[in-house]
């Protein structure tokens, strides 16, 4: 074992495999039911954290978490006192909050050309997008820094914040996620609570379909070279879509010992998207 030159400040070196190991570490995944929610706390499971799976949908929470050998509550994001009582109860049955990922989300249901976006359709979005993700954030800071032993914080952003497509409601909605995440990341940091983005770029998430085929192909004959999100699709440098569990490797990234100076980010997990 060797100490690292600032041992004072945590940076103990270890073994490659003692940085990723997150025993002793509690998370709470948001959204966590099914798709990119789920394939992160099965990831930060087995890196050895024990996870809280919350959702909106309490059931599907309870079977993800079963299934990965997790705990389980019912929370809906927009609700600012279940928030509250939800990151409370966390540390409290599990014993810490270290690693918090603000996953809940919803897409493009609530888009489409700006003059069809009604107040209601905007509103929804947002309140999970956007009000959920400052909810958890604050509820989930306020007790790291109570507790005093630092802390993760990873908000799930998407590469719409970057490269809008699917409308103004989701698009916007991401990007303020990730320049929330950078607010708090400076504001946070000298409580040694590190807040990073991570931005998903296409994740099949659809239970039980195969996936698209797709990736590293011009777009369809006749198509305009249109910078659709479509056209981006089928051109994904990396060939494939990604699967939920390659999100949550992403996300062990952001919540082990391997990102101790890497704050305030926005790491997009993409297969190549932003390269086009
Ligand atoms: N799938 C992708 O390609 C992709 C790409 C970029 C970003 N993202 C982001 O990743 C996150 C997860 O997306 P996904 O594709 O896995 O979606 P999904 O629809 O498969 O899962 C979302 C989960 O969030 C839950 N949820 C919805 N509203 C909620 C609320 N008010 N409170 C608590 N839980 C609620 C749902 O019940 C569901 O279990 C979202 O923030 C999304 O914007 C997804």
């Amino acid at each position: 074992m060797i100490d690292g030159q600032f041992a004072d400040k945590g940076s103990n070196m270890g073994t490659a495999a003692d940085w990723i190991d997150l025993s002793g570490k509690v998370a709470h995944v948001t959204g966590g039911a099914k798709g990119i929610g789920r394939g992160i706390a099965q990831a930060l499971s087995m890196a050895g954290a024990e996870v809280m799976v919350s959702d909106i949908n309490g059931a599907g929470a309870q079977a993800c978490a079963d299934e990965i050998g997790a705990a389980a509550m019912a929370l809906d994001v927009t609700d600012s006192a279940a928030v509250d009582a939800a990151m409370a109860e966390t540390a409290r049955r599990l014993g810490s909050l270290d690693i918090l990922v603000n996953n809940a989300g919803l897409y493009m249901e609530y888009g489409g050309p700006v003059r069809d976006i009604s107040d209601e359709m905007w509103r929804t979005l947002w309140s999970v997008n956007v009000d959920g993700v400052f909810y958890c954030c604050r509820a989930g800071a306020g007790i790291m820094i109570e507790a005093g032993r630092g802390g993760r914080i990873i908000n799930i952003s998407s590469t719409q914040a970057v490269t809008p497509g699917v409308g103004v409601t989701y698009d916007g909605s991401k990007a303020a996620v990730a320049q929330i995440t950078k607010a708090l990341a400076l504001e946070l940091a000298p409580h040694n609570i590190n807040v990073n983005a991570l931005a998903p770029g296409p994740t099949w998430v659809r239970e039980g379909e195969p996936p698209l085929t797709g990736g590293n192909q011009p777009p369809p004959s006749g198509e305009p070279l249109a910078d659709t999100v479509a056209n981006r699709i089928a051109r994904l440098p990396a060939g494939h879509w990604a699967d939920p569990i390659e999100q949550g490797k992403a996300a062990v990234f952001l919540a082990s010992a391997m990102s101790d100076f890497v704050t305030g980010i926005y790491l997009p997990c993409d297969g190549g998207w932003l390269t086009l």
